[in-house]
């Protein structure tokens, strides 16, 4: 039934029977045999799926107006949100400018290129697209790397959404850095869990030499960009290069590996070692046209399959191209606009979603009740509650997003024993029944509690670890968002990173640190003098700058935008079922 079975086999290291007798497989990079199950079931569950929408009685609306007991912790999150998005905007200004104006000025007018942002508005349907981390790499021991020097993000092609990996060459000529690196693996990882096509627009000088050391050697560095093409495409996940620039040392091989590329003439190149390299081995001169050009791969070589005279041309072609892939998308359903207008109003949440900016808790204590998040953020601000008087410090139930059925876990106070196990219940009932979960993570800050019982404590963390087993057990896809505190071992049944969500989001004012800023203590041993120094850095290195920087999450985005994100995501998580044939098991294209 799956296609890729004995590819599984080959990569499960080992496989566990779990606390709920499922099968947990650890391997590498592929996506697990559980999400296989979510493909096949999600292609039956699309009429069902329309008859839910139907059912809107079923899903109360979710009264939750500000009162006036709200105005003190709401005036104190917004005036922390407002300074949140002061830092916001400093850093989308910062990554706007690139390398800088010299080297972008290099990169037009000496160079003769299109700049990453603008090549993108050739090759996608419009700007609405989904970037991904876009922060990463600023404030790092290394420097400011402005997008890592790559952007990278989830965009539509012909209506299909596809991942894109772009360089950067105003930054440093578009080299590799580690935080490059991982931010094409991110995003590679990406289109392995959601099967979406990769498009590469390659214009890089290959490894950025001075850290060789953290880009090269080490498994999840440099070479695993190539092996994940190779598999990716032997997976039938298209893959599809531009070469709009040098594609030099490391860089040659993402166009050569890919299953269809497309060259720019003059601006082209692609090479091992460039001419001064050429030069200083023969003592041959020769031009960089000559040695990698777009005429010499596409007439001579064969490494390229499309010869583009300008870049315009190089992105219709790509367009052309991905038009071949074999998804069959619906076709759009005519609606009269007077239709259209009233559906989506009444889908909208009742609530205003700038409101989000009050309810964004600053710390801990100024958390509000999650449902008022909650009802700002699902289709007509309707939820389904599930366990409603148990367990009450975690809330979860059913809503849609943008007309898409979710299961929603949400912090709502400490873990506790009763809120851990109905969370288990709950993820593995959305298991059950193919639906996506989607996690409000604002976790306590600090992870164990100060004044429990030996047994409570136990009983809890039995709890906690059998909902870390459902969360990290479940097939169905799974989107966090960060909306407060991501501390302690809450944060990994509230699936944080390492539990592999599809994506992770984080509100600008969200905090990420084993113990919050300023609960040092109980990290240490009582009377440390170290408590007040470890304060401090909990302080600076807990901030969601500071962890999109790191590439911790999948970006940070601003409250009022989380509900438009969420249906993208959850968009581009079913194209899935629209591909035509995934079945069959290929080996990757080859060149000669
Ligand atoms: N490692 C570190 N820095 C590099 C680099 C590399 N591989 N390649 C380029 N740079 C730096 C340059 O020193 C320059 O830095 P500066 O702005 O601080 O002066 C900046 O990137 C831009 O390079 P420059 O050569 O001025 O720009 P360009 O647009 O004319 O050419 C390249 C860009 C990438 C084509 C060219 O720099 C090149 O061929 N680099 C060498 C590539 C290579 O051999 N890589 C092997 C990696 S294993």
């Amino acid at each position: 039934m799956y296609s890729y079975t004995c590819m599984h086999d080959l990569k499960c290291t080992r496989a566990l029977r779990t606390t709920f007798g499922i099968h947990l497989f650890l391997y590498s990079s592929f996506p697990r045999p559980a999400e296989h199950h979510w493909r096949c079931s999600v292609r039956s569950m699309s009429s069902a799926g329309r008859k839910r929408k139907a059912l809107r009685s079923a899903f109360v609306v979710l009264e939750q107006p500000l009162q006036p007991i709200h105005r003190h912790v709401y005036e104190a999150n917004l005036r922390n949100s407002n300074a949140c998005r002061n830092r916001y905007k400093e850093c989308s200004e910062k990554i706007r400018k690139g390398g800088g104006e010299k080297a972008m000025e290099r990169h037009t007018q000496r160079n003769g290129k299109l700049l990453v942002r603008d090549r993108l508005r050739l090759l996608l349907d419009d700007e609405d697209f989904l970037e991904l981390s876009p922060f990463a790499g600023l404030g790092l021991p290394y420097g400011d790397i402005p997008s890592a020097g790559c952007l990278t993000g989830i965009g539509r092609i012909n209506g299909l959404w596809c991942v894109f990996i772009a360089n950067d060459a105003t930054v440093k000529g578009g080299t590799a850095y580690p935080i490059t690196v991982k931010k094409q693996l991110r995003a590679q990882e990406i289109a392995i869990q959601n099967r979406l096509p990769c498009v590469y627009l390659v214009d890089s000088g290959g490894a950025f030499l001075p850290l060789q050391s953290e880009i090269f050697p080490d498994k999840n560095q440099g070479g695993r960009t190539f092996y994940n093409e190779a598999i990716m495409s032997a997976m039938k996940i298209p893959q599809v290069s531009v070469v709009c620039g040098s594609c030099t040392a490391g860089g040659a091989y993402i166009p050569t590996m890919a299953e269809e590329t497309v060259m720019v003439h003059r601006i082209g190149t692609i090479f091992l070692g460039g001419p001064p390299l050429v030069k200083a081995a023969t003592g041959e001169e020769v031009t960089p046209e000559d040695l990698g050009g777009a005429r010499l791969h596409a007439e001579v070589s064969g490494c390229v399959d499309h010869f583009a005279w300008e870049e315009k041309e190089a992105y219709d072609y790509t367009r052309n191209i991905v038009s071949t892939l074999n998804f069959q998308l619906p076709e759009e359903e005519e609606e009269d606009e007077e239709r259209t207008r009233r559906r989506k109003a009444e889908e909208e949440p009742p609530y205003d979603s700038m409101e989000l900016l009050g309810l964004a808790p600053k710390s801990y204590n100024y958390s509000v009740d999650v449902k008022m998040v909650v009802s700002r953020l699902t289709d007509g601000g309707r939820f389904q509650e599930f366990k409603a008087r148990y367990g009450t410090t975690l809330v979860t139930g059913f809503a849609s997003i943008h007309g898409h059925l979710v299961g929603i876990v949400a912090n709502n106070g400490e873990l506790s024993h009763q809120s851990a196990l109905k969370g288990s219940h709950f993820v593995q009932l959305c298991d059950q029944r193919d639906v996506p979960l989607l996690f409000l993570q604002n976790t306590a800050p600090t992870a164990a509690p100060a004044l429990s019982t030996a047994e409570v404590n136990s009983n809890r963390l039995k709890a906690q670890a059998s909902m870390m087993s459902a969360v990290a057990c479940a097939s169905v896809p799974k989107i966090t968002v960060v909306i407060g505190g991501c501390h302690g071992a809450d944060s990994y049944a509230m699936c944080g990173r390492s539990f592999d969500p599809n994506f992770l989001f984080l509100w600008p004012n969200a905090r990420v640190s084993m113990a919050a800023p300023g609960h040092a203590g109980s990290l240490l041993p009582p009377d440390s003098e170290q408590e007040d120094e470890l304060n401090r850095t909990l302080e600076e290195e807990s901030s969601a700058f500071f962890s999109s920087g790191r590439l911790w999450d999948d970006g940070v985005i601003l409250p009022q935008d989380t509900r438009k994100v969420l249906g993208s995501c959850l968009d581009i998580i079913q194209q899935q079922q629209y591909q035509l044939s995934t079945e069959k098991l290929q080996s990757p294209l080859l060149r000669v």
